[in-house]
């Protein structure tokens, strides 16, 4: 087989975390990789050129235990993160695959991995008259997350109020234009002033407020809704879901996307309102856009022609180089990202 040698920057897993992850959990190493894949290895070599900041990473990085699947997934210490990504086929063993060609999925946090492709978890990138960026973000998991846990958990309605938090985030921004193209009444919760206003100023809300400035979370909600909240497309947890309970409308909805305010505390916080779900007959569902992948062409006639036409806007944090990736990853459990966290690995298509 031909070989041609390549250096490769990587981001190293040190460990298992506990507590908050800092950058000090990840490193920056440099290996070498062979550019050339044998003929029919089904494998490929992508040269990485976006990688995804997600929140759902953190959780791969605690120990393996048998009773939590979040855990199933665990990045294996001393070798590379892996995560969502946009990459170019340098050479391919796999017959459906050829140089050239650009997919968004699964990948190495490195500039060069070596892939085994597999359906729904490597999608080839057909439209090109849009950002390629996005394809970590509106086009790519977040935007699907939001299509299915919008329309498919929520179930909405014309009319119906819906709330949102981390709604300036990538999926969060989605979910209120999804519902404001649908007629309902959208407010967001977000971290900071300049996103509140991005809410209200870009995405569309119809009100938005800072939690972090709110000193009662049930009082900010009811201001917001004085006649209750019908969907919540909850994002963080915590104390903001024991107040959207007080809220909800009887037969409301939750469409459990994530609950990132947990995911760093050794101990779960506690959910007091739980109870009221019952009288309230509100149904809970959490989902996992794995499952709805298969979904995504639908999703791109969906949303493409939205993009196109200007109706559906992203706003994307863009962070330069392998070596920002620890900070930019580090920084969404801060609240530092303004619109989808991604990394730019290279720009240079060739
Ligand atoms: N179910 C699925 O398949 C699936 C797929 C993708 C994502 N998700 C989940 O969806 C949620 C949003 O993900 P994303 O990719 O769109 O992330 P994101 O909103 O772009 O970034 C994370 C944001 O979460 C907020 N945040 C961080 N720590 C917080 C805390 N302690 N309390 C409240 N808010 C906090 C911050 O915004 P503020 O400045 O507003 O605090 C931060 O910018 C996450 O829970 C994620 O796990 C689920």
């Amino acid at each position: 087989m031909e070989t041609m040698v390549m250096s490769n920057k990587q981001v190293i897993f040190r460990d298992y975390v506990i507590g908050f992850l800092s950058e000090s959990d990840l490193l920056i190493n440099s290996t070498t990789v062979n550019l050339k894949v044998p003929a029919g290895s089904m494998t490929a070599l992508v040269k990485n050129l976006y990688l995804s900041c997600d929140p759902y990473m953190r959780n791969r990085m605690r120990k393996p235990d048998p009773s939590s699947p979040a855990t199933a997934l665990s990045f294996i210490p001393g070798k590379p993160i892996s995560g969502f990504g946009v990459s170019k086929v340098v050479d391919s063993g796999h017959p459906d695959y050829k140089e050239g060609d650009l997919l968004w999925g699964a990948v190495g946090w490195e500039e060069y991995s070596v892939i085994t492709p597999i359906p729904n978890l490597h999608f080839k990138i057909h439209h090109t008259d849009v950002p390629l960026s996005h394809y970590t973000g509106l086009l790519g998991m977040p935007g699907m997350t939001a299509y299915a846990g919008f329309y498919e958990i929520c179930s909405p309605k014309k009319g119906e109020t819906v709330f949102v938090s981390a709604a300036s985030g990538a999926v969060g921004q989605l979910v209120g234009q999804f519902a404001k193209l649908m007629g309902c009444y959208v407010v967001g919760s977000a971290g900071s002033k300049e996103k509140v206003d991005l809410l209200k100023n870009k995405f569309g809300f119809d009100d938005a407020f800072n939690y972090k400035e709110e000193s009662d979370l049930n009082a900010a909600l009811k201001r917001c809704f004085p006649v209750g909240i019908d969907i919540y497309f909850e994002n963080v947890g915590g104390p903001m879901l024991d107040a959207v309970i007080l809220n909800m409308r009887p037969h409301g909805r939750i469409a459990a996307c994530g609950m990132i305010s947990q995911y760093n505390l050794q101990i779960p916080e506690a959910v007091y309102n739980l109870w009221l779900i019952t009288y309230k007959r509100i149904c809970i569902q959490g989902f996992n856009t794995i499952d709805y992948l298969h979904k995504y062409s639908e999703f791109l006639e969906f949303v493409l022609p939205y993009l196109r036409e200007g109706k559906i806007t992203y706003v994307e944090d863009v962070a330069d180089g392998l070596e920002s990736a620890p900070a930019a990853l580090v920084g969404l459990f801060h609240g530092k990202n303004v619109g989808k966290q991604l990394v730019v690995v290279s720009r240079d298509l060739h």
